[in-house]
Formats: structure tokens, sequence, C-alpha cells
């Protein structure tokens, strides 16, 4: 697979010939883009003889030789359409602006303009830099566009500062790389069962009770998993998101049919990883006819709705079972008291009161609890790369139980 990496001017521009050492061992074929910054740090030389292939430098440096038709006169989109990955690493406050305002002014932001292949950008500034609203908003613009965000670490910075802004390490971003172009099939043989969204519980004709859940994680879950090989039953609440490709997609709308789909399903599954923000209540009684207003106060009964996943654990079918706990306080606690109360394998927990963490975010701040004690911390992160990680260890349990 041919993709593009292009390296842009930051300190970390230096690590770029690292990435492009490993993504070699992966069996790419790279093609270097620089910005005229990034060679101010960097040689085009260097890269050059790392890939044995020209580095694309500059808009007109393509021009020149005789085009055997249009399309390669004009090296960009020569390029946009060869390559299988657009890769920016290390990726400046500068080209994330460009990119999100669609400001073509070099190669590189035509590239990204011109091409229909995966985008993964890997920032690397000045924590000042990557805190500030422009930045964040440029980066919320492009990951609500699909492009996956390698997040900065936190550290010593060049600038002699502390802080977020450090480029991701080397291996974090290759990994990303194969997860986005399904280079793993870790999961291949495996039936991953995945619910998203929120649930409905009608009202009347008119009304009904819901959440703010936007599906996303369920959605990244679904599409890492089937990425990395699995065949994916993706049961999901009304949301607005596209349909991923190759997944067979159950929707639902209410809890009860939400439960009857999962039931149905879950016997062929090795792991259920129940996602979606189910309602816990629901009105008693439906009405049939539009509620009218009257006076004074309205009373709703509301009765327990079935509770799926631990439907699910007491039939013990033997597959790994993951729920989700969004909470607003007492996480640990919570989650704890879940994972005995469920019987799940495992809880995702994660505080949506956080910034960047929970409902109808890009990224999510999550920590896994597992029956063996164990609790792992994520920092916030696409949610792309959160269901990567998930998967990563449901898939270590899934050996451990074996
Ligand atoms: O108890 P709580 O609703 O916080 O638990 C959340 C977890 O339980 C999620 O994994 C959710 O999908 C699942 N759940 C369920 N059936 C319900 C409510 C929640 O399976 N009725």
């Amino acid at each position: 697979m041919k993709i593009a990496l292009g390296v842009t001017g930051g300190v970390a521009a230096y690590k770029a010939a690292e990435l492009v050492r490993r993504l070699q061992q992966e069996k790419l074929d790279v093609q270097v883009v620089m910005t005229r910054a990034a060679q101010e740090f960097i040689t085009p030389l260097m890269f050059a003889a790392l890939t044995g292939q020209k580095v694309i430098t500059d808009m007109f440096s393509a021009a020149g030789a005789a085009p055997a038709n249009l399309e390669s006169a004009i090296e960009h989109i020569a390029v946009a359409q060869r390559i299988d990955l657009l890769l920016v690493a290390p990726a400046t406050a500068d080209i994330l602006g460009r990119f999100a305002n669609g400001i073509a002014e070099d190669f590189l932001s035509t590239l990204y303009l011109a091409t229909k292949a995966p985008v993964i950008v890997a920032p690397a500034m000045n924590v000042n830099m990557w805190e500030h609203a422009a930045t964040q908003e440029n980066l919320a613009k492009l990951r609500a566009r699909g492009v996956h965000v390698v997040d900065p670490d936190e550290g010593y910075l060049a600038c002699g500062m502390t802080g977020a802004g450090r480029l991701a390490a080397t291996e974090t971003i290759a990994r990303e790389v194969c997860d986005v172009l399904g280079l793993r099939h870790d999961l291949a043989g495996h039936t991953v069962l995945v619910t998203a969204g929120p649930t409905c519980e009608d009202l009347d004709p008119v009304r009904f009770l819901t959440n703010r859940s936007s599906g996303k994680m369920g959605y990244a879950l679904a599409e890492a998993a089937r990425r990395r090989g699995a065949q994916v039953i993706l049961i999901s609440g009304p949301t607005e998101l596209k349909i991923p490709e190759s997944v067979d997609w159950i929707p639902v709308r209410t809890t009860e049919e939400m439960r009857r789909a999962v039931l149905d399903r879950a016997g062929s599954a090795s792991m259920v990883i129940m996602a979606a923000a189910v309602s816990d209540y629901r009105p008693a009684a439906i009405h049939d006819r539009k509620l009218k207003r009257g006076e004074g106060h309205l009373t709703l009964e509301l009765e327990a709705t079935p509770d799926i996943l631990k439907e699910l654990s007491r039939e013990k079918r033997g597959a790994i079972l993951v729920g989700f706990a969004a909470e607003t306080d007492r996480v640990a606690e919570n989650a704890k008291d879940k994972l005995e109360r469920k019987h799940a394998d495992m809880i995702v927990a994660n505080d949506v009161t956080q910034e960047g963490a929970g409902f109808d975010t890009d990224t999510n701040i999550v920590t896994m609890y597992s029956r063996d004690g164990r609790e792992i911390s994520l920092p916030k992160m696409d949610k792309f790369e959160v269901a990567n990680r998930i998967l990563d260890r449901v898939l270590e349990i899934h050996k451990q139980s074996k």
C-alpha cells in the first residue's frame, strides 16, 4: 500500500525520519511531502535517502516532464489518486488550520483537498498553541469530517515548557496507520456484536424519552472491529451517523426492540460490546392519543426497562461481555459496582462531565475495569483509537478465558 507522509515545520520533524523506517517495516510505500517550513528543520535529502523516492517539496516542482495525460501533469491530483492514506506527522497548528478551512496554497494542503483516501494527523506544537481555541476548533472540524487525530503526548517540549504538545510516539502513530488501513487482522474469525446510540421510549404518538447519545463510540467500535477482520453486528438506536459498510446493521428504536435484536443475535458472537445508552426507564403506559395540556402538574409514571446486559450475562453464552458506564460522579465506584451487578467481563467508564469525554464528542477519556481487578486509564483520544484500545483489551480477556 502507498501512503503519503506530510512533514510540516516543527522541531519534531526529525522524528518523521524514524517514522518512515517504522512504516516501511509494515511494507508501506512512503511518499514524503514536505512543506517549505519543514525544510528549514530537516532536509529533503534525508527522506529521499530513506525512501529512495523523490521528495515532493513544492507545488510546482513536478511540472516539466512530458505528461502522458493531463492528470499526471498535475502531480497533486496524481498523488492524491495513488495513495491509500495521507498521514501528516508532525502536523503544525498552521497545517491543521489550512486543512480545516480548505486553504490549498501549497502541495500538502492541496493534496488534502484532492484525496479521497483516509487522513491521519499527528499534531505537535507548543502547549499554548495546542490549547488555543483556534487549534481546538480546527481539530474538532477535522474530526467531524472523519480525520483521525493522534493526540500529542504530554511532557517536556522543545520550547522549554511542559504540557501537551509532544508528537505521539512513533509506535502509536504506526499503529493508528495500520488500524486505519485495516492491516491488523487479529479479530478474524470473531463475531463482534456492538450496540450503539440512544433508545427512544414513546409517551404518546408525538413525544418520547431519550438521551444525548450520538452513537459515535459504538460506530467507532464497529468500524474498528470490522477493519481488524471481525464479522460485525451493529444494533443501533436512532443516530445521525452514516451506516458503516460491510457490517450487519440493525436499526432499532426502543429498549425492547434492542433487547430482542441482541438476544436473537448474541448466540453467534464471541464478543458483545454494549456501547448503547439504553433507557433505564420508560413510560408505564404509551398513550395512543396525544396528551392534552391541562391545569397544574403532570406526573408521569415510569417503569424500569429490562436490563439487556444483565439478561445476557445470566444466560452465560460464553461471549466476552463489555458494558459502558457514562457517569457524572463517583465514576470508579459506579463502574466497579456495575461490573459486579451485571456480571460483565469489563466496564468501560467515562465521566461525561469532562471536556472531551462522553456524548456527542469525537474524543473520549475512558477507564477500563475488568474482572481480574485491572484498571486501565486512557488519556483523551480519538474515539476510533479508544475503540481499538478497547478491542485490544477484549481480545486479551478472550485469550485468558480460553
Ligand atoms: O446501568 P446503566 O444504564 O448505567 O448501565 C450501562 C450499561 O448497561 C451499558 O453498557 C448499557 O448498554 C447497558 N444497559 C442495558 N440495558 C439497560 C440499561 C443499560 O443493557 N436497560
